[in-house]
């Protein structure tokens, strides 16, 4: 099988976002608006908090797309207009379909917000297609043990498959449309390799250890995004061999919607009138709000 050549690699500098939350985000950037179907790429620290210094991003709305948070380190908690709340904690997945838009806060949980402590994890916005933006918002929460694990016969590689499959192993997520979302481990001096349909567009976030490029990408160490050409039947992930630590690394890929898209701030749509609507929408409350009881 032949592998897709690098197209990009495209550093992710830790930068501090509203309040001082801080993530590393290879885009929407300057250099990368967004890869069809994925809007966004949050690597939500890591930091290490003091007692009392956790923050996080309290009441915000949400309309057009899906918002995939996965937990490495830490606690959040989440509660929203429908009156849903939840914790997240480390290895779990939330696939939230804001659709046709909720209100929703997510925050480090009170513990955490007290006694301070480690977070680090992603947050993903994967587009909706025209026909599917104005959906019922849903949710699924799965925790970490329910995330099937693929392994390599030797034991060197390991995925977690959040979306899609690899070989037999199929995510318990599903998706609007074709998406694979992996954690891949891989030993140093380990190589993966997973099919991708030619037309979908694809990329990998390398998060700890280091991955050996190919060509003239060279070396790509934490936190940078790898863009994959089209050029081959689907993609090699290699751990330098010289590293002394394992590679850690998303895999992405998904078909793309073709489709414009307009956005701003938390609404992603296909044209300008559709976000205007999404802000009269969500400032005359038909997004609702998050009910006192449960903040
Ligand atoms: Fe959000």
């Amino acid at each position: 099988m032949k592998s897709r050549s690098i197209a990009a690699v495209i550093a992710a500098p830790e930068f501090q976002e509203g309040a001082g939350f801080i993530v590393h985000r290879p885009f929407p950037t300057a250099r990368l608006d967004h890869l069809d179907p994925f809007l966004l790429l949050d690597e939500m620290g890591p930091v290490v908090y003091g007692k009392g210094q956790a923050i996080g991003a309290p009441d915000h709305p949400h309309r057009g797309f899906e918002t995939v948070t996965y937990l490495l380190d830490g606690e959040m908690q989440h509660r929203d207009s429908a009156g849903h709340a939840g914790g997240l904690h480390p290895g779990d997945v939330q696939w939230m379909t804001a659709g046709a838009g909720v209100v929703h806060s997510e925050m480090p949980s009170d513990r955490m917000q007290r006694e301070g402590g480690k977070m680090h994890g992603f947050q993903l916005w994967v587009n909706l297609p025209r026909a599917e933006k104005l959906v019922k918002p849903g949710y699924q929460e799965i925790a970490g043990d329910r995330i099937p694990v693929w392994r390599s016969a030797d034991g060197r590689v390991s995925a977690k498959v959040i979306g899609g499959q690899v070989e037999s192993t199929r995510a318990v997520i599903e998706t609007h449309t074709p998406i694979l979302f992996l954690h891949v481990t891989l030993q140093p001096g380990a190589a993966f390799t997973q099919p991708i349909e030619a037309s979908f567009n694809a990329f990998s976030y390398v998060f700890a250890g280091t991955l050996a490029g190919d060509g003239e990408a060279g070396i790509v160490r934490p936190h940078a995004a790898v863009l994959f050409e089209h050029d081959g039947e689907g993609v090699t992930l290699r751990a330098a061999p010289e590293s002394d630590e394992p590679l850690h690394v998303l895999l992405l890929a998904g078909k793309p919607l073709g489709e414009p898209v307009a956005r701003y701030g938390p609404f992603v749509m296909n044209t300008r009138e559709e976000l205007v609507q999404a802000f009269e929408d969500f400032q005359s409350g038909r997004m609702g709000s998050i009910p006192a009881e449960v903040t």
